[in-house]
């Protein structure tokens, strides 16, 4: 099969004389090849090497394009849809879907890298049925600053060159942040999906980026009442502000028609999830509660007991992995530790459990949807409609807190939860309709 040759072009050329970091990735990205990441190779355009159904189905799409391009009177938007971590993924997934309905848009995926190994990032694209990203841009892991840099040099160049008329991004990560920055700096419009949630504490990182992010966007896309009136407190124009539903239940009702379809589909954990017949699930990732390890061991305190009741189903992240091993906790033989899993294993497991407890925001919210029990440990939540639906319990991260919790839940016979608005599968759509309304102004 023949491989595309990474070819240099004038202006990158330049740009990498200006900013030495992308003069050595110019000379080493290439050919550096990630652990586990099959988006190797290329710090520009990813051509399919073997032309997977989602790649036809691009190919058409760009041809389709083309296409208009010469026939239409309407010109064509080209959109950077820009993804970075895990959770980035459900939310581009149904966004990148419906795009395809829309003429007026050609939509590019921008994979910042933040997000490397197989199962942290691979793994999504193939249950979403994405194609490969059209750029890929390596940042991988760092600190803070250094990894936020990575991102805006190397996006920065990919815009400069292209010249997208909006740059969308998706949630609270540091690709958020970085490629918003970058693209508001360029003059490029940006929108903001998931904007103006608010969880008021400046500690915690994403609070930092979502904010900011919401400081330079020029379109805001908010998925719940509280997210609206947060952005019209902080000026925000009412008619940028738009309540179009959650992309992330978009997606999850997308994948959960998937995974019913499918019957006979096994996973590696179907065999344990039979065995346990009721269980607990867990996430447990946040750098609050793992990086500190006096609150990492009053919560495994408190998890442990909660073992005793009920065995525990615990996919665990990378994050969380490192901190346990360099803090030297120990997890009862009732918490069934497994490697991160793909979004439709997860789903299969979770979906069935007893209870979720998580400290992921989007799994708060997924939760809330599929009106299952959730103990969300932390200390605040910048879903609150997700408390108001009473599903969704706020535990904070003492061991009597997440206890008191889980005792509330296994004893509460109420299940009369309720759906937020607009929670439809559709946000998708409505969003999409808004920008080529909003660009035709
Ligand atoms: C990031 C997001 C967080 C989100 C989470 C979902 C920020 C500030 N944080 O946190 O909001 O909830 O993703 O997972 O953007 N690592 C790997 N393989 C990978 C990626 C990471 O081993 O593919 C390890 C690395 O040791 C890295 C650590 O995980 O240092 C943390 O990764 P990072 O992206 O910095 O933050 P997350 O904790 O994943």
């Amino acid at each position: 099969m023949e491989r595309k040759r990474y070819v240099m072009q004038p202006f990158r050329f330049n740009a990498a004389i200006q900013h030495p970091v992308l003069l050595v990735w110019d000379i080493v990205g290439p050919w550096r090849t990630d652990r586990n990441n099959d988006f190797t190779g290329k710090a520009h355009i990813g051509a399919a090497d073997e032309m997977s159904l989602p790649a036809l189905r691009q190919e058409a799409h760009t041809r389709r394009e083309q296409d208009l391009m010469r026939s239409s009177k309407k010109p064509i938007m080209r959109i950077f849809l820009v993804a970075g971590a895990r959770p980035n993924f459900m939310k581009i997934a149904p966004l990148y879907r419906t795009a395809q309905d829309f003429p007026e848009i050609t939509c590019n995926i921008v994979h910042t890298g933040q997000h490397y190994d197989k199962a942290m990032s691979q793994t999504f694209f193939d249950d979403f049925g994405l194609p490969r990203p059209d750029y890929f841009l390596k940042s991988g892991s760092g600190s803070h600053a250094v990894q936020t840099a990575k991102i805006m040099t190397a996006f920065e160049a990919i815009c400069t060159e292209n010249r997208p008329d909006w740059v969308m991004v998706v949630g609270d990560v540091n690709s958020t942040l970085a490629c918003s920055i970058v693209a508001k700096k360029l003059h490029i419009q940006v929108a903001h999906v998931e904007a103006g949630l608010r969880s008021f504490d400046l500690s915690m990182p994403e609070e930092i980026n979502r904010t900011v992010t919401d400081a330079i966007s020029d379109l805001f896309f908010v998925t719940e009442k509280n997210g609206l009136d947060n952005l019209l407190r902080e000026g925000k124009p009412a008619d940028r502000i738009h309540l179009v539903g959650n992309v992330m239940i978009d997606n999850l009702l997308h994948q959960f028609r998937k995974l019913e379809d499918q019957v006979s589909q096994t996973f590696s954990s179907s065999r344990l999830k039979q065995k346990l017949g009721s269980y607990a699930f867990l996430t447990l990732h946040r750098s609050s509660n793992v990086d500190d390890e006096t609150r990492f061991r009053e919560i495994a305190a408190a998890l442990n007991t909660i073992s005793d009741e009920i065995p525990i189903i615990f996919p665990i992240h990378p994050r969380t992995r490192k901190m346990q091993k360099m803090f030297g906790i120990s997890f009862s033989s009732r918490i069934h530790l497994l490697p991160p899993l793909g979004f439709q294993e997860a789903l299969f497991l979770w979906k069935d459990a007893r209870v979720v407890l998580t400290d992921s925001g989007g799994l708060q919210e997924e939760t809330t949807a599929l009106k299952k029990p959730c103990i969300t440990i932390r200390d605040n939540t910048e879903r609150p409609i997700t408390l108001d639906q009473g599903s969704n319990i706020l535990a904070g991260t003492s061991r009597n807190g997440i206890l008191n919790a889980f005792h509330t839940v296994m004893t509460d016979s109420q299940k009369n939860f309720g759906i937020p608005p607009l929670w439809d599968g559709r946000a998708a759509e409505r969003i999409w309709q808004v920008v080529v309304n909003t660009a035709s102004v």
